[in-house]
């Protein structure tokens, strides 16, 4: 199960905000004073695998993963976790795709407890029997994040394409069983929000000590189905409202995080805490990437992890470089006092919805392009056919992903590929 966006954006705050920085580990900056200080990472993502049993239509993954079939062996993953941890990372979540597909997790999960990181397995639960929760927890894994697409068989096996949901509450039971912590995730958007009430009812029924409602940004496969998942601002304020009445009713049982979109703000998240700040990724075949979508953008060449070493990726790289503090802002962030805050948004989403990832977060209302993001939340209200016979969504497939290969520049366009594999609701 890929690691939805919004997780990403939260996870790198919250590491930001709560873990101190290393002592052991010294910052590095240019004399010349060209860049900022930079401290080590903290949050490491192993994505072992783009495999993934689930076609999910908000999948983050590059909708090109196809060209990128190489993974890393056992010994290069190794390895990266021992530099990664040397900088000075803490945190490490194994993510994909989906983990599970890689017969080396647990291996790969005791070396990690070895080195001295907190590990979190990121997961659509498919795959994980008993036998293998058994195996995990023996290496000792720390943390499950355990995904659902809804309350409902109907939509989570709909927005998937496959059928999983009775599946996925049998592995929520032995997760629990086993002694981990109970942390549920649920992607959200136009067609499972008016569930909100529901999903959380499960999640309770399940034991979650926290759940995570992802409102979806729209990255990867979320960007190419935009149209079809973008919510009304209604029913995300409906949705808010739910969320707060379950926040006081069940005060310290459950913590539930719940985030708006980007498109429905008017000034852009200090995305990823900051571009090489806290947050370094590594893709299945090695590449290393200061986002998880930063593999879109245009213009940067990722290092990869086999033949650079991951010192000289974060402190020295051109792509660790490229965005790191604020000058190589443009205006009208360059003269913009919240620029220190926000640090311009996010490169990803500029890119997205300008074609310039050094542009300002067009979510920002002091962008010239800001007027791209209301027409798109515009449209999402004036919308009224929610049935996805009408407006066929593009699930997460190698087939589908081989035709966005065949048409370089896609995300520039605004009309998704049609044509998944699933079935239409
Ligand atoms: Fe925000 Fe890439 S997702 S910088």
């Amino acid at each position: 199960m890929a690691w939805h966006s919004t997780s990403a954006h939260e996870q790198a705050a919250t590491v930001n905000d709560s873990t101190p920085i290393p002592t052991s580990a010294a910052t590095h900056g240019r004399p010349d004073g060209t860049l900022p200080t930079v401290a080590p990472p903290l949050w490491l993502l192993a994505e072992l695998t783009y495999r993934c049993p689930l076609h999910c239509v908000f999948c983050y993954n590059p909708t090109n993963y196809a060209a990128h079939k190489n993974e890393l062996t056992t010994a290069q993953w190794i390895a990266a976790l021992q530099q990664a941890r040397a900088l000075g990372a803490a945190q490490l979540g194994f993510s994909g795709g989906e983990p599970l597909l890689r017969d080396d997790l647990e291996t790969l999960v005791a070396h990690a407890r070895k080195l001295g990181f907190y590990t979190n397995l990121i997961t659509s639960g498919i795959g994980l029997t008993d036998t293998r929760l058994d195996a995990l927890q023996a290496a000792g894994l720390d943390h499950i994040q355990l995904s659902f697409q809804d309350s409902t068989q109907e939509l989570n096996d709909f927005l998937s394409s496959t059928r999983t949901f009775d599946l996925k509450k049998r592995v929520a039971a032995s997760i629990r069983s086993h002694g981990f912590p109970m942390v549920l995730n649920c992607v959200l958007h136009r067609y499972n929000l008016p569930h909100v009430d529901k999903i959380i009812d499960m999640a309770l029924d399940m034991g979650a000590e926290y759940l995570e409602l992802a409102n979806t940004q729209y990255y990867g496969w979320a960007h190419a189905n935009r149209a079809q998942l973008m919510p009304t601002a209604d029913q995300l304020r409906e949705a808010e409202s739910v969320v707060n009445q379950y926040r006081q009713r069940i005060g310290n049982r459950c913590t539930i995080y719940f985030v708006v979109p980007d498109y429905f703000e008017t000034r852009p998240k200090r995305c990823m805490n900051g571009w090489g700040s806290v947050f370094l990724g590594i893709a299945p075949d090695g590449a290393a990437l200061p986002c998880h979508t930063a593999r879109s953008l245009p213009g940067l060449t990722f290092p990869n992890v086999i033949d650079t070493p991951l010192r000289e990726i974060w402190y020295d790289s051109d792509a660790f470089n490229r965005f790191r503090g604020h000058s190589w802002m443009k205006e009208p962030c360059r003269s913009c006092d919240e620029r220190f805050n926000d640090l311009g948004g996010c490169r990803c989403q500029a890119y997205l919805l300008t074609g310039d990832p050094a542009n300002a977060d067009p979510v920002c209302d002091k962008s010239p392009e800001h007027e791209r993001v209301i027409q798109v939340v515009r449209a999402a209200a004036e919308r009224t056919d929610d049935r996805t016979t009408e407006h066929p969504v593009l699930f997460r497939s190698d087939a589908n992903s081989r035709r966005f290969i065949a048409q370089p520049g896609q995300p520039a366009t605004e009309e998704p590929l049609r044509n998944g594999p699933g079935v239409r609701i």
